[in-house]
Formats: C-alpha cells, structure tokens, sequence
C-alpha cells in the first residue's frame, strides 16, 4: 500500500477504454491518488460517471475547462507515473510528434513522470508504416509500450493489436515507476545506501567448467561479469558477500569473501557449505546441465578415438532447485534464467515455467545470443515472481542491473 503516489490515467478513445476501468481500480485499491484524463472521444466509449466513481476525483477531459487552475500543468507536474490506456494510433502520433491540441497532450508534456502507453488498434493500424514509426520514436525516448497483444478484437478478427490485460499494463506501470526511482544503490547525498546492511549475501558468477580429461572441459561463455556487479553492488549497501568464483573473465570485487569452484559438483559444495547462514543466494553462474560420464584420467588421444567421437554425459544435480527446496525461512534465492528466445511473449512463458520449476524466489530472465547477455558489459533483464509476475525490469550496465535487482531483493 503506497499513499504517496498521483497517477495520472490517460484514456483516448479506443473500444478498451471500457478495460481502462479495471487499471483504475487496480492503481485506488493499491492506495494510489489516480486522476483520469479522458479524450473527448474516450468519453464516447465510457461514462464519465463510472471514471469518477473508480477514481474517487472529477475527471477532466476538456481543455478550456478549469483554465485559472491551469489544469495541465497542475494535473502533469503532480504525477508520479502516467498511463495511457488504451492509446489509439492517433493518440501515439499526436505524443510521437509533441502535439498538445487537448487536455491528455498538454498534461503528457507538462510532465517528467514517466509514460507507459498500452496500444489498442486493429491489426492493419498498428502494422501501418507511420504507426511503426511512431512506437520507435516514443521507445527511443524511454517510453514504455506494453502490448499490444494478439487475439480477438474488435469484429471478427483476430490478430496483433489488441489492448494488453489491465494486471500486464499495471505490472509494466509499476516496473516502469521503479526504474525510474532506482537509485542506482545512492542516496541524493551520494553516500551508497546501506539497506542490506550486514546482511549475508552468497552469490554464485561466472560458468561451470567439467573436465573430460586433464586438458579439457565442456564449458560456457559466462564471464562472471554480473554475478560480479552484483557482488560489488550488494557490498557497497553493506553486505558480507561470499562469491562463488566460477572461472570467472573478471577480477573479483575486494571486499568480499571468494570462494574459487570450477566443476558443477564444486559449485554445488561451496554453496551448500555458505548456503545455511545465508540471507540471500542469488544463483547467476552459468552451471552445466551435464557433465562427462567418466572423466579420463590421462589426455583423451585422436589416434585412440577413430573419426568420430561419442560422448556419455550425465545430468548434473540442480543447485537452484535443491537449495530452493530447503531453503530456511526468510531466505531469499534468486535463480538466472538465459534464454535465447527472442519474443516477449514466449520468454514470458519459458521464465514462468522455470520459476514454477526450480521453486525460488524471484527469476532474472534475460535473452542471451551469439553477442548478446554473455561476456558484454551491458544487460536486459526481467524479473519474475514466484507467480510469475513481472516484478522489476532493467536495462543498461551490469551494474545498474544488478541494483535494480538487489532494489527488488531489498
Ligand atoms: O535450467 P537452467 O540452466 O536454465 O537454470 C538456470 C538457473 O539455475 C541459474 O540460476 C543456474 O545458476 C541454476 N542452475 C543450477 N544447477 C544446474 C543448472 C542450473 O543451480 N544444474
């Protein structure tokens, strides 16, 4: 429950508008100040009645009314956060190119909180080149679209365009008001904030190496870098950390307790040995699903092996899932997931199956690739709950990253 926040709701006027009830209600019953603006033509679509009875305020549509208050700069600079749902095309054009020809624009200019935009059209309309154009000129500027979905509109159709759930567009508002509040691990004073004070952090980085013989490994290409960030984050807000170092590409922050492991099964008996006196685990190394059935003693030899080479791999055990499965009360176990799916929608879905899979806390689901995620200074992630909700968003250094999910581990 948050008293302290005015979120402005903008609705222009879209079918949806009849969903944009339920955003409302979300944001009142979360304790939020929520003001409407409504277009002209939103009110078309929905009562004005019905807005002020979920909101609890008047709501303002026109902008010659209530013009010694000068409402748009009052309504604009009290916001926290402004959401826009549902954005018509019309209304994405008009914000793409700054116009302010009604009450919504000129509250949406006359604000620095940021803007979340749920898009809801027919599919030709959000596919249209000049809508295309739009959407990339208001991402560029930080602006977060949610949506739009596919499925049924409208008429008969089906297709991409539809208005995003109200849950999906209060979930990506509130991961938008938390980025923006981020503070990066520093107070305004610029002392680094101390909320994890003492706590006991063990962080798990870098990739598993496992040996098929004195000389060789099957490994991957973590380079520790954010479990690393994280170590370095996590000690700066006052954390006794212990990083389990995994092969690591990086030098390990001072201050902090390393602990060296290179095979899964050495990962696995660092971790159980720090895991009881534990705060929080946070599991970002890059562990080896199998490893070599029998490790040889001497180097493997071409001339002995022939032209093709078979190997017998085993599964290794999952550190994630066992720690999660008797983990202590009030430990917090963050998992990592890398994926190389690149649709929102389906990495979505693979990091809630693995949430639901592995039983801990919070999951980090990032895209990895031939050049993303591994071995760059830079991230994206999403941070899931154990309901797999979208709890925390990040993108930028591993740094930043790595604050933002110690901000939701805090
Ligand atoms: O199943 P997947 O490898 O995608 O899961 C990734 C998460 O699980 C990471 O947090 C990783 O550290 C952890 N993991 C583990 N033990 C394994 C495999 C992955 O703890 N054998």
């Amino acid at each position: 429950m948050n008293t302290a926040r005015t979120i402005v709701v903008g609705i222009t006027g879209g079918i949806a508008a009849y969903k944009a009830v339920n955003i409302v209600r979300a944001f009142v019953l979360n304790g939020d100040s929520v003001h409407v603006v409504a277009t002209p033509a939103a009110l078309r679509f929905i009562g004005k009645p019905t807005l002020e009875a979920i909101s609890r305020h008047p709501v303002y549509s026109e902008l010659y009314e209530g013009v010694d208050e000068v409402r748009h700069v009052a309504i604009g600079q009290s916001a926290d956060l402004i959401v826009v749902a549902p954005a018509t095309a019309n209304t994405i054009a008009k914000l793409a190119a700054g116009l302010a020809d009604d009450l919504l624009g000129n509250t949406i200019l006359a604000s620095t909180a940021p803007l979340v935009i749920a898009p809801a059209m027919h599919t030709e309309m959000w596919n249209n080149p000049a809508t295309v154009a739009n959407i990339a000129t208001l991402r560029s500027r930080g602006i977060t679209i949610v949506g739009p979905g596919y499925g049924r509109l409208t008429g008969q159709d089906v297709g991409a365009g539809r208005m995003e759930e109200p849950d999906t567009i209060v979930a990506a508002a509130e991961a938008a008001l938390a980025r923006s509040q981020s503070h990066d691990g520093v107070e305004p004073s610029g002392e680094p904030t101390q909320d994890l004070l003492n706590r006991r952090i063990l962080i798990s980085a870098g990739g598993t190496r496992e040996p098929l013989d004195p000389v060789r490994f099957i490994g991957n290409r973590s380079s520790g870098k954010q479990g690393v960030a994280l170590a370095e984050a996590a000690r700066a807000r006052g954390a006794l950390v212990t990083l389990v170092a995994c092969n690591l590409e990086v030098a390990p922050p001072a201050g902090v307790e390393v602990v060296s492991a290179s095979s899964t099964a050495e990962l696995r008996d660092a971790l159980r040995a720090a895991a009881d006196t534990a705060d929080v685990i946070i599991m970002a190394a890059a562990v080896a699903d199998y490893r070599p059935q029998n490790v040889q003693p001497g180097k493997i030899k071409k001339e002995s092996t022939g032209e093709t080479f078979t190997l017998e791999l085993v599964k290794n055990p999952d550190i994630l899932a066992e720690l999660s499965a008797t983990n202590r009360d009030g430990q917090v176990i963050v998992g990592f997931a890398a994926e190389t799916e690149a649709d929102r929608d389906r990495l979505l879905n693979l990091g809630r199956d693995k949430i639901a899979r592995k039983g801990c806390d919070y999951l980090v689901l990032n895209t990895v690739g031939w050049s993303d995620g591994f071995a760059t200074d830079s991230n994206t992630v999403l941070l899931l709950d154990r309901l797999g909700d979208i709890v925390g968003e990040a993108s930028g250094s591993k740094m930043s990253v790595a604050h933002r999910i110690l901000d939701v581990v805090v």
